[in-house]
């Protein structure tokens, strides 16, 4: 079997890993890839977003299925391509049709989608150029702080939560106004939910599904959760608070009219959903729903699935996901981010990355690298992800944060507190 896997982050790396450990996958290609991927495939020149490019190199190579990591080419149809073309309509793409990914495409929509379906989510008031007054309204009979979010995607950095009711009204103009470009033409105003967050993945072929282990990521840049965003600098799995009881609420309460719904309005969807869930008082509630895998989620909950990935995905292409079996690891899985200095502001790029030969009992996947001259350099804000089992969470991040330590370049960055509030 050939398998084309799209993407160029940890999250690819960790799913290139696992897709590599199937001895029945003749050639594991990704596109493009890092330094990280050359290791367990072959990397090939092609961007996420060149369907055209992606086909050529499919039929060439009579690639068998094709496995989407990131949103972006999911948002642009990258399913609906393959499948509306007579030469690939019979090669599956593992992700939703661009109807599907839309429940991370437009907030808008997953509100919307949540509300017909029952689903806890915060309460929401969408706001375009044409109902602001409405939106003001609704923001003014909320409690602070107060939540706005860009519509489109926006590279994760499309959320505001800010204190104050003014600046939130004029964040809301500048919002429709074009601060956020296009993902802003529409706002979401939602009510400030109050808990601890955890990100849930589920792999469904459209009739059946699978929950994946949970992880918790932690996101801010600064220790104990300070300072600003980043794609997440780090992750756990299990999370303690996802305890059988939780879980039980969340697949009769969100999991299940989840693929139902997405059943009753003919939505095709085969893949990943990634549900960002919130306890609220124990009460689980959907904060946002993501149309793929999560990084560096993936760096854990990879690690977490003893079954095999191939198989699963094959389930997914074939519609008998049913039939397959999920066997977890019972371990801790626990992975630190390492990022280049300045990240998330500016940062420099190509710095020589050293030590990586002394690491011992993780596997480091490779998140923003290249290869020059067979030496490994940095070539993004997060770098790698080093990822490691333990019997407990805390010796699982002692090998983590050893290993951390044990790689070297320069400006590197980690978390020293990865886990910390659980
Ligand atoms: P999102 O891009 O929707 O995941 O939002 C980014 C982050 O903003 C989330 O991970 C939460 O930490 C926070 N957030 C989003 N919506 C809410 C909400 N309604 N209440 C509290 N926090 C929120
Ligand atoms: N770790 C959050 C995300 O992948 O969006």
């Amino acid at each position: 079997m050939n398998i084309l896997l799209l993407g160029s982050g940890g999250r690819e790396h960790a799913l290139a890993w696992k897709i590599a450990q199937n001895t029945g996958v003749k050639n594991l290609f990704i596109a493009p890839g890092n330094a990280g991927t050359a290791g367990v495939g072959t990397n090939v020149n092609i961007s996420v977003n060149d369907f055209p490019a992606q086909k050529a190199f499919v039929l060439e190579n009579n690639v068998d299925m094709v496995v989407v990591g990131p949103e972006d080419p999911l948002v642009n149809g990258v399913y609906d391509f393959f499948k509306a073309d007579s030469e690939t309509s019979h090669i599956p793409v593992i992700g939703p049709s661009k109807a599907g990914a839309k429940i991370e495409g437009s907030k808008d929509f997953a509100k919307a989608f949540m509300d017909r379906h029952r689903i806890p989510t915060a309460r929401y008031f969408s706001v375009t150029k044409s109902n602001f007054q409405e939106g003001i309204i609704f923001l003014q009979s909320l409690k602070p702080p107060y939540v706005l979010k860009a519509d489109g995607l926006a590279a994760g950095k499309g959320v505001l939560i800010i204190d104050d009711l003014a600046e939130a009204e004029k964040e809301l103009g500048n919002m429709l106004n074009g601060s956020f470009g296009n993902a802003g033409s529409t706002v979401v105003i939602e009510e400030f939910l109050s808990g601890i967050e955890c990100s849930l993945f589920v792999m469904t072929d459209g009739k059946s599904y699978k929950i994946l282990p949970e992880a918790k990521d932690y996101k801010r840049i600064g220790v104990g959760d300070t300072g600003l965003n980043t794609g997440g600098m780090g992750a756990v799995s299990p999370v303690s608070f996802a305890d059988d009881v939780f879980m039980k609420k969340v697949e009769e309460r969100i999991v299940i009219p989840t693929i139902e719904g997405l059943k009753s309005e003919n939505i095709d969807y085969k893949g990943f959903i990634f549900i960002g869930l919130i306890n609220v008082n124990g009460e689980p509630m959907v904060i946002e729903y993501n149309c793929r895998m999560g990084d560096p989620e993936t760096e854990v909950v990879m690690l977490r699935i003893k079954s095999d990935l191939v198989d699963l995905l094959d389930g997914i292409a074939k519609g008998n996901l049913g039939n397959k079996n999920l066997i977890t690891d019972e371990r801790f899985a626990t992975t630190v981010m390492l990022v280049s200095g300045g990240y998330p502001g500016g940062y420099e790029k190509g710095k020589v990355i050293g030590g990586l030969d002394k690491v011992r009992d993780s596997i480091v996947f490779h998140a923003g690298t290249r290869i020059e001259n067979d030496r490994v350099l940095t070539n993004g804000g997060r770098v790698m992800a080093v990822s490691s089992y333990g019997r407990t969470k805390e010796e699982a991040l002692k090998i983590s944060f050893k290993n951390a330590q044990t790689i070297d370049f320069e400006g590197k960055y980690f978390r020293s507190d990865i886990g910390f509030d659980l």
